[in-house]
């Protein structure tokens, strides 16, 4: 039986668990060489749940969506793993799924709404008609009656339905071409919707019309989330439990309350620092120092330790696995528990604060008293 994610049982067999990936590797052919942009991840989805990912730009978040529905840009190939899609009874990996099934199993099974796309509509037809192009191949719906659904689901995102269905996506606003969007992409009853950084670009009230209108969709239409944002204010809103991200890993998932007020791995740590108003825990405003490393020749051992204030000589010599450290909590750090005590006194340190692996050299951890 293998390891859920989530502390439940097994995964593959247990029924409400709709998305189950497992040791997944996605790389692009660049140039320089290949950039392992997704590497190893594996994590459940259950029914209706909402999982936010978050990490900093070019982490990975955007490859791992795109590949949960195979539509990856030509030069990136999956080079391991398992994509376990489950409806009632049947379980398909999307892997392994022929052209015309994939077909089926976008937007009718999972559906995604990409980075930027509220500024990819075509000017010059109307929203309905390219909304009913998209579609038109992916799903059963005779054309009449996928028009009412897409009038009664523009209702349900707040627009006026008549108004908004034969607009040109000039007369829209960002926020309503997002909203246009997020419900047409749920119009073949999806189980799974992906969003990548929609609120992104949009002023804050825009930010949360977005946010509630997804709230209150969810739970009128049940649906599993993927939540892709480098914004962790947004991810506390939403998300039941955060994934964090980091050099195209999953370096800690478990339920939002437990990541925000006992994160256990320095990166998310850090993230959360950076957003103080979040957790009101700390008082500092403080960035993670260091840039994000290349993916295509990415440090030894833990991928952090250049940047990790609690690096060791074993972060830099050996790759710390995912594991269990509460019911529903997983990391990959071989220091956690100094970093979860730290985290729960409120203690700081920063990468220049001094340690084997970080920017500094001096052989003493300096650790801040509680702010
Ligand atoms: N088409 C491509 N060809 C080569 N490399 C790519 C391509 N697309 C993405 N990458 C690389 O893959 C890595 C992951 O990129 P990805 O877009 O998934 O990150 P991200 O977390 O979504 O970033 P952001 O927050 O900026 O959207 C990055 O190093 C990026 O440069
Ligand atoms: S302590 Fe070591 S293993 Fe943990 S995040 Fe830092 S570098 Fe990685
Ligand atoms: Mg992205």
């Amino acid at each position: 039986m293998r390891q859920s994610l989530d502390g439940r049982a097994d995964t593959s067999n247990s029924s409400d668990i709709v998305l189950s990936v497992r040791d997944l590797e996605v790389e692009y052919r660049a140039r320089r060489g290949l950039v392992k942009a997704v590497n190893g991840v594996s994590f459940d989805l259950h029914r209706g749940e909402s999982i936010t990912l978050v990490g900093e730009s070019g982490c990975g978040k955007t490859t791992l969506g795109l590949s949960l529905v195979r539509l990856l840009a030509k030069q990136a190939s999956i080079r391991a793993g398992q994509i376990l899609y489950r409806r009632g009874e049947t379980i398909v990996d999307v892997v392994e799924l022929a052209p015309a099934k994939l077909r089926q199993f976008r937007w009718a099974e999972c559906a995604m709404v990409f980075q930027g796309a509220q500024n990819a509509f075509n000017p010059v037809l109307r929203i309905w008609d390219q909304v009913w192009d998209t579609i038109k191949a992916h799903g059963a719906m005779d054309k009449t009656a996928a028009r009412k659904r897409a009038l009664e689901l523009l209702g349900m995102v707040q627009l006026e339905p008549q108004r908004v269905i034969d607009a040109y996506p000039h007369e829209l606003s960002g926020g309503m071409r997002q909203r246009v969007l997020i419900a047409m992409s749920l119009l073949l009853d999806a189980q799974v919707l992906i969003l990548d950084e929609p609120t992104t670009a949009l002023d804050v009230l825009t930010q949360r019309t977005v946010i509630d209108v997804l709230r209150r969709l969810k739970e009128q239409l049940g649906f599993a989330m993927i939540f892709i944002t480098h914004d962790l204010a947004v991810a506390a809103e939403l998300a039941d439990r955060v994934a964090t991200m980091y050099a195209g890993r999953i370096i800690e998932i478990g339920p939002v309350e437990e990541i925000f007020y006992h994160a256990s791995h320095p990166y998310s740590l850090g993230l959360i620092r950076a957003v103080p108003t979040v957790t009101g825990a700390f008082a500092d405003l403080a960035s993670i120092e260091g840039s994000p490393p290349d993916l295509i020749d990415p440090p030894s051992g833990c991928k952090f330790h250049p940047r990790c204030p609690y690096a060791t000589q074993r972060s830099k010599d050996e790759e710390p696995a995912l594991i269990r450290i509460g019911a529903n909590h997983f990391v990959a750090c071989h220091n956690w528990e100094t970093v979860r005590a730290d985290a729960e006194a409120g203690r700081v340190r920063a990468a220049s604060d001094g340690h084997e692996g970080g920017a500094a050299a001096a052989p003493v951890l300096k650790v801040e008293e509680p702010v």
